[in-house]
């Protein structure tokens, strides 16, 4: 029998726990507000079995969607894998037949012609359904109610492109989602797919724009007027594949380069911009018009943030050395040449969150889970390897920060904001705490902040029955947009 690896990928946080479990009227402490009406989805990357090869990623770890459901004061909480092509074959022989992160080639023969999509990354919400996405594949519908798969999302049959980004973004006054996919011609293409469905969730327009060269494209910014596409040297190489290699490598000494172009334009219109060698950043805050300047806010590193894809690029850094910030990039539309401004805007900090209605506008704030090194090393596990124990609310204009943290050993997921209908509200945070503990698993707890006071005291606890693999992205989904889902109960 196959063991799972001892390495940070399997073990601690990561250790794996492949529980589908169901429980209502969880034990809260404290109260939780009236109006926090509704849906937590979560993202778990939870791997069902041994991986093939012993240093692969939980980044290709089975999707989990997980489910808190908040109504009149009581939580319920559900998980279930989601049951993808991949899932269900390997699931059917009880054993991984599926190798590599990304490398088709390392399949096992069997399931050559089978959908690789692990649907793990980001729950998306739009005109009523529910997907599962990872940008290596399409989205996974999921019945909001059931928590069943109902399998990979098409537009209908329209959508050209085979991938769909984790991080589409929607913007709070058309309704519309803007999405885009990298290597849309095929694994290790430069082509990159540019979408947009309606408010209704129709495909309204798919144009594809060549990349400077082929990247982990993660994320992407768009404002009223733009679509904004970074890229980074996380680059890949199909002979290497075709050796049954890792999917990326990261070069320090490659350019970045970041493209704008008018959000319903084409691609040839993309303006691209110089950036610094060697950086990458998998997430942005916001982007937005002000004072004749496009701004990007990144959550930047100066290297590859992942372990297993800077080992294998043979960077060798103590993760304590690695350089994170926060900047605002700063372009101007209306003067020639390919640089652009930038400058800190945060302490540094990962998995940022925004409130809806702010998406592509100017902005107040945000709140950034964050690291208080006071409190100690950091618990070890999830995505990167190591946890952050604190969360800030940032007023990039004010400068004004303030914060929490929630003690040593503990690890911060990325929070969900719900909005307050209440005139002056800002609403509440909602998110996941793990502790560590000395021996045996750790413990999982839901946690609910004030989001304009984040450093009071939790106006409700939830301590979970069952500890909870670390989750990527989640969002918040409302009662009454649950009311309205495609899908019944
Ligand atoms: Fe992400």
């Amino acid at each position: 029998m196959s063991r799972f690896p001892q390495t940070v990928e399997f073990t601690h946080l990561n250790r794996p726990l492949g529980i589908e479990w169901t429980a209502r009227n969880l034990h809260v402490e404290g109260k939780i507000p009236d109006e926090i009406q509704g849906a937590f989805f979560r993202a778990v990357p939870d791997p069902a079995f041994p991986p093939l090869f012993d240093d692969d990623s939980t980044l290709s770890a089975d999707g989990m969607v997980s489910r808190f459901w908040f109504e009149n004061g009581a939580v319920d909480h559900d998980i279930r894998y989601l049951r993808t092509p991949r899932f269900e074959a390997e699931r059917k022989a009880r054993r991984a037949l599926f190798g590599r992160y990304r490398n088709p080639y390392s399949d096992l023969p069997e399931v050559r012609n089978v959908d690789r999509a692990a649907a793990n990354t980001t729950p998306v919400w739009h005109a009523g359904r529910l997907f599962m996405t990872k940008e290596d594949a399409l989205g996974y519908e999921v019945n909001p109610h059931t928590l069943e798969t109902i399998g990979a999302w098409t537009y209908g049959g329209k959508l050209r492109s085979p991938t769909m980004t984790a991080h589409p973004r929607v913007d709070p006054v058309t309704g519309e989602m803007f999405m885009f996919g990298y290597e849309a011609g095929g694994i290790c293409t430069d082509d990159v797919a540019y979408f947009i469905a309606d408010r209704e969730g129709n495909l309204k327009s798919e144009q594809w724009f060549k990349a400077p060269y082929c990247s982990l494209m993660h994320d992407f910014g768009l404002t009223e007027n733009y679509a904004i596409f970074p890229v980074f040297p996380t680059k890949t190489d199909h002979e290497r594949l075709k050796a049954g290699g890792v999917h990326w490598t990261h070069d320090q000494q490659g350019d970045s380069w970041v493209g704008i172009m008018p959000r319903y334009g084409r691609g040839e219109q993309m303006r691209w911009f110089k950036g610094p060698k060697g950086i990458f950043a998998f997430h942005y805050i916001n982007a937005f018009e002000q004072d004749g300047l496009v701004h990007l806010d990144v959550c930047l590193a100066d290297t590859q943030p992942f372990p297993f894809i800077r080992v294998a690029s043979g960077i060798h850094r103590n993760p304590q050395d690695l350089k994170f910030t926060t900047e605002r990039w700063s372009f101007d539309m209306n003067k020639p040449g390919d640089g652009y401004a930038s400058r800190q805007i945060s302490p540094p900090g990962d998995l940022p969150r925004l409130r809806d209605a702010d998406q592509g506008r100017p902005y107040s704030h945000f709140w950034l889970p964050s690291m208080d090194a006071s409190l100690g090393p950091p618990l070890i596990g999830g995505p990167v390897g190591a946890q952050v124990n604190a969360l800030l609310r940032v007023e990039p204009g004010t400068g004004r920060i303030a914060g929490t943290a929630f003690g040593p050993g503990t690890g911060v997921s990325e929070p969900v904001h719900v909005p307050s209908g209440k005139p002056g509200h800002d609403g509440w945070l909602i998110m996941v705490v793990d502790r560590g503990q000395d021996a045996g698993l750790h413990t999982s707890e839901l946690v609910i902040l004030d989001a304009t006071d984040i450093g009071a005291p939790p106006l409700a606890r939830v301590q979970l029955p069952v500890p909870l693999h670390p989750q990527i992205h989640g969002c918040w989904v409302s009662a009454a947009q649950m009311a309205k889902s495609q899908h019944k109960a």
